[in-house]
């Protein structure tokens, strides 16, 4: 199963650079192994701030909820949840890196819980719900995050493998609303936060699976906001753009050539910022949508990619 293919970032590096650019960028790649892989820039001024100046305390006591937090932006939503005080629960297929993330936030006094589910499977993801709700009481804010890429022309993907990305990307964020919204609905409050991309908005050649998967992330997330806000429960689709994770990262590559990897990237692929996010820089703009800054915000797609949608740098025949 295709789990990490790179879909975020591969299809960006070509589009932006200047042929020159380009050509080194690729050469650089190929030296390294990584043409398929995507870059980002050392310049990691916003990058490297520690969340040490978020509010402490926002989610005292509160019951957190978050599938797909074994590794990348959901252990690091896992983490910052736990840090200001909530009690997280979390599913992801790997159980050994489940537990890990489980006792690193206990080793430093945080409360979470794994449960090893796959949010493709209705039965497990019903039961990882209500486990959750039952052992924090209740869910008081979810984070449906898990998801895959696909990395295929649509006339090279089988059909299991489109399949897979939409029960996944699609089904499993059903799957998961389905269950978290009885429990809101009970205590008439709630916030839901889902994973799109910024993809929805920057097509590649091989992202149709992703990205038509990504965009029914957001017609469910509007639908329900419509559906729910009467009820006290707010929903958001967050649109993270590249972000280093495991995602992205080719598996192996040494620390130092994934740094210069990412240096030559960032400035060919993301105008504006002009680097890949940190995963903790994306689960920030999660903290802060689930917290009681945003009242009136739902059914928004919220968008956190260092301005690459934004638009592109251009340079006019005329010099304007
Ligand atoms: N990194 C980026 O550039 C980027 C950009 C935009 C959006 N996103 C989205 O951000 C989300 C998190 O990705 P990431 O970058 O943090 O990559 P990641 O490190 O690969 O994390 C993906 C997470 O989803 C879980 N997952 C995948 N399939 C699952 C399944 N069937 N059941 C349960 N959990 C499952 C994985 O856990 P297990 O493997 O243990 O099951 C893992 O915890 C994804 O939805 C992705 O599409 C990523």
């Amino acid at each position: 199963m295709d789990t990490h293919a790179n879909t975020d970032t591969s299809t960006h590096a070509n589009a932006k650079s200047g042929a020159t650019g380009r050509r080194s960028l690729l050469g650089g790649a190929a030296a390294l192994g990584l043409a398929s892989a995507a870059f980002g820039t050392g310049a990691h001024a916003v990058g490297t701030q520690s969340l040490s100046h978020t509010k402490a305390g926002r989610f005292q006591g509160k019951s957190v909820l978050i599938t797909g937090a074994t590794s990348g932006i959901g252990r690091a939503a896992a983490k910052a949840f736990a840090r200001e005080g909530a009690h997280v629960g979390f599913c992801g297929r790997r159980a050994e890196l489940g537990r890990q993330v489980e006792r690193e936030i206990r080793d430093a006094g945080g409360e979470a819980t794994y449960i090893q589910a796959d949010v493709r499977v209705n039965a497990q993801v019903r039961s990882f719900v209500d486990r959750v709700a039952s052992r924090y009481g209740g869910v008081d804010v979810a984070f449906n995050n898990a998801g895959i890429g696909s990395g295929k022309l649509p006339h090279e993907m089988t059909v299991e493998e489109w399949d897979d990305v939409q029960a996944t990307n699609a089904r499993g964020v059903f799957l998961a609303i389905k269950y978290e919204i009885p429990h809101m609905l009970k205590a008439q409050r709630g916030v839901i936060i889902c994973t799109s991309s910024s993809a929805v908005e920057q097509a590649r050649p091989n992202g149709a699976a992703y990205t038509a998967s990504k965009r029914a992330v957001q017609g469910i997330v509007k639908s329900a906001a419509l559906a729910y806000g009467p009820k006290g429960i707010r929903l958001n689709a967050l649109l993270p753009g590249t972000t280093d994770t495991a995602f992205v990262r080719p598996p192996g590559i040494p620390d130092a050539d994934w740094a210069t990897y990412k240096q030559a990237w960032g400035p060919l692929n993301v105008d504006g910022l002009e680097r890949m996010a940190d995963a903790e820089e994306i689960a920030r703009a999660v903290l802060g949508l689930a917290s009681d800054d945003f009242p009136y915000m739902t059914g928004a797609s919220v968008t956190v990619d260092g301005g690459s949608t934004a638009g592109r740098k251009m340079i006019q025949p005329s010099g304007t």
